[in-house]
């Protein structure tokens, strides 16, 4: 069919007779000589027609309009100086086409230009619904060989350096708690029952590990009924690995390998190991959050017991309620940063608001440190507590340090919010910034208020730390996830291999001794025919390819990824069915439309 593919033809093959398959980019006509951009994955090669030097192929040349797919022979020559395009790596070169052969032509009018060349911006329901047109352009097209180098620098590193196997585990499964809900299957040879889509194959793994499988990896696809947003599908890909006989820092600096390996071969950007790590306490403390995004340095500063007695009541009330008081204290934010953008009305106002804060206090420090602030803090605060604010917040001249004060989920949620809000406002963050850390010794778990009972923060096979099994209730989890510039691409622990200890988590987090048999007890009853320690992690596979690409959305790194109502534009999945397999399946439905 032909002799090479677009983007491979080089100037050292000029004369040389050539045949190319591909698809019209853009199709000039420059009176008389028409100009062809012939894609294929490779890339863009000109084809040239014109009536003295190709008249045979000239007449098949001005039929052809954008996107046809055509077979093309032709002589590879030098193109003339005023035309060389230093943009594309065939640019020195054009290909005389003595013949043009229309493969399949375009009968209906395109939904949008396909054309490398256009920037032009396409609705988003455009692009999914015609989504092989939209993977034909670079941009996506690029996004998936990305992934597909991310995915085999994976298994390389895995398979050929760290011994790891790669496993396949059912898709026609129990349910595993991820914390959302599950998709599921009806089975028609079982009436009435039900296989969930996996939402990990996390107990398949540690299963895994039981048998002495030792080091297992899969390129895992994964079901979660969950609200989505910019970086969640309901079906994701997870790099998902186990361990046996490891400790979570030897765990760590697997994983850290690993990661560099692929930024190497991918990115060729050399990371330096060993990433910071901050333990979930100091992350909140700092950042209140738990995937601070580091590239930037602002810190949240806790001036409670500095406050506490202050006589402002804005400030005691919530402390006494066992709240707090904490600072964003932010260098040159005086300047930066009106009071209007502070107060009712104003964008970081918003942000603080929608987290849930009642408002923002303020303290401008002004030269000789002498404190410009609204009237209840000016009149409450002694000079005393003025002083200790500006030693433990470091504030300088020309400091604006913002207050939160309440709950302390919700002064952290708006500290967290404002701060990354300013991050980008002040434009702190420097383009092309990495930071990849860890966050470890997780909380085992944390309160339901809906449900009214403990839940497992990462998931219930987590391990508490040794010294704290005392009171589970309030254990650390031996769990850590790794967050680049403030996502989290991944998260695992060591796990639970004594029976006994995942009987006492599941009745911590409100499962009775029957329960945990019924849906744990192929589990349990492992841990007693000799279970290795183990412990391991998974990456969203979708979350790392959006950073490395710079994208915004992991639905542009996914081939066929789906709305954010969860439905597939292209296939109309998902629809309706009759009533006859609703039958067969032993379903009635009880929707009214
Ligand atoms: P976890 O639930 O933290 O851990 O998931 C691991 C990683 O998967 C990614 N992720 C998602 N990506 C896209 N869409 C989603 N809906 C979605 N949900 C999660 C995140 C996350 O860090 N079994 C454990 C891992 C372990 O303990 O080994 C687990 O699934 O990047």
């Amino acid at each position: 069919m032909r002799t090479y593919y677009c983007g491979e033809i080089e100037a050292n093959q000029i004369d040389e007779t050539v045949t190319l398959c591909g698809w019209v980019d853009r199709r000039r006509d420059h009176g008389g000589v028409i100009f062809i951009d012939l894609r294929d994955r490779t890339g863009i090669v000109q084809i040239v027609s014109d009536p003295q030097r190709t008249p045979e192929s000239y007449s098949d040349a001005a039929t052809l309009r954008n996107e046809y797919v055509v077979r093309i022979s032709g002589k590879v020559s030098q193109r003339p100086p005023e035309s060389l395009n230093s943009k594309i790596p065939t640019g020195e070169i054009e290909i005389y086409a003595h013949s043009i052969e229309i493969l399949n032509a375009v009968s209906k009018q395109l939904p949008f230009s396909v054309s490398s060349d256009e920037s032009e911006s396409v609705r988003e329901d455009l692009r999914l619904k015609y989504r092989y047109l939209d993977l034909r352009r670079e941009r996506l097209y690029g996004n998936l060989r990305l992934r597909h180098e991310v995915v085999k620098a994976m298994r390389r590193f895995l398979e050929d350096e760290q011994h790891f196997i790669e496993v396949e585990t059912p898709i026609l499964t129990r349910s595993t708690p991820e914390g959302a809900r599950d998709y599921l299957v009806p089975s028609r040879v079982n009436p009435g029952e039900w296989y969930a889509l996996p939402q990990s194959p996390q107990l398949f793994k540690q299963l895994l590990m039981v048998a002495g499988c030792d080091r297992y990896y899969q390129i895992a696809r994964c079901f979660r009924d969950e609200d989505l947003r910019a970086d969640r599908q309901p079906e994701f890909t997870q790099l998902d690995m186990e361990m046996s006989f490891m400790s979570v820092d030897e765990i760590i600096a697997l994983n850290e390998k690993l990661i560099c390996y692929i930024f190497k071969k991918v990115k060729n950007i050399e990371l330096v190991k060993p990433f910071p790590r901050l333990t979930y306490r100091e992350a909140m403390e700092q950042y209140g959050s738990d995937r601070p995004d580091t590239r930037f340095d602002l810190k949240l500063v806790d001036v409670s017991e500095i406050v506490h007695d202050c006589g402002f009541k804005v400030f005691t009330d919530p402390i006494k309620n066992g709240g707090k008081v904490k600072i964003l204290p932010i260098p040159q934010g005086n300047d930066a940063i009106s009071n209007v953008r502070i107060k009712p009305g104003g964008d970081i106002y918003k942000e603080a608001t929608i987290a849930g804060a009642k408002g923002i206090a303020y303290i401008r420090v002004r030269e000789n440190l002498e404190l410009d602030t609204i009237g209840a803090i000016k009149d409450n605060l002694s000079q005393e507590q003025k002083e200790q604010i500006l030693e433990k917040t470091g504030a300088k001249p020309g400091h604006l340090l913002l207050f939160v004060a309440g709950e302390a989920q919700v002064v952290d949620k708006a500290l967290d919010r404002m701060r990354l809000f300013l991050g980008e406002d002040l434009g702190l963050i420097k383009q092309g910034q990495i930071n990849l850390l860890w966050v470890t010794e997780f909380p085992m778990f944390e309160w339901n208020p809906q449900e009214k009972r403990l839940e497992a923060i990462h998931h219930p096979f987590t391990a508490p730390y040794p010294e704290d099994r005392g009171d589970l209730s309030k254990a650390r989890a031996q769990a850590y996830d790794i967050v680049f510039n403030g996502i989290e691409i991944g998260g695992g622990s060591l796990r639970i291999y004594q029976k006994e200890i995942q009987e006492q988590v599941f009745t911590t987090i409100g499962l009775s001794p029957k329960e945990a048999q019924d849906k744990f007890g192929f589990l349990l009853e492992a841990f007693e025919y000799g279970t290795p320690p183990h412990g391991g992690i998974a990456y969203g596979l979708d979350r790392l390819v959006m950073l490395l690409a710079g994208e915004d959305s992991i639905r542009d790194v996914i081939a066929f990824p789906k709305t954010q109502q969860a439905s597939c534009l292209l296939t109309e999945a998902p629809s309706s069915v009759s009533d006859r397999q609703l039958k067969e399946l032993y379903i009635a439905s009880t929707y009214e439309d």
